[in-house]
């Protein structure tokens, strides 16, 4: 893990956005085996599970959850610690897939690295937020800066 932890009222007490390009390796798991990568933007709360708020983007292989063993881009979140909000990819409401998105939240990512004599590729995943509405844009580009 990488974490940059805030405290509030301190300065940097708000992210608006951040930004990771990652390698993307395909796995052979089986059920109960799970492998991510991930940004994440927590707000803790006051220790109260119901006060967690938090969004996650990233790639994992979840055989549990998709019955495959391939990287899929997913998206995680919550208002609430998952009291009432917030899921895996758009299994509630909550992320909405904007028209021309070349992917959407749960999608299989492909092609993969780690195929013989194959490149290695990678995603670049952005993650910021609208400071008047307060939703949060992904923005996903394959092997590139994402263009939308
Ligand atoms: C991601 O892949 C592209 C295309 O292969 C490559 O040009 C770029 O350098 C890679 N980026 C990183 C950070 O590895």
């Amino acid at each position: 893990y990488a974490v940059h932890q805030t405290t509030s009222g301190g300065p940097g007490d708000n992210y608006y956005g951040l930004h990771v390009t990652t390698d993307v390796y395909s796995h052979n798991l089986k059920p109960g085996q799970q492998t991510s990568t991930a940004i994440w933007v927590n707000h803790v709360g006051n220790g109260v599970k119901s006060s967690l708020n938090t969004i996650s983007i990233g790639w994992h292989i979840y055989p549990e959850h998709y019955g495959d063993s391939h990287p899929h881009f997913y998206t995680d979140w919550t208002r609430d610690g998952y009291a009432q909000t917030g899921c895996l990819n758009m299994d509630c409401p909550g992320f909405i897939r904007v028209n021309g998105a070349v992917i959407a939240p749960g999608d299989v990512i492909h092609p993969v690295s780690g195929v013989p004599g194959g490149r290695v590729q990678n995603i670049t995943l952005r993650l910021l937020k609208d400071k008047t509405s307060g939703d949060w844009w992904v923005y996903y580009g394959l092997n590139g800066i994402p263009t939308g």
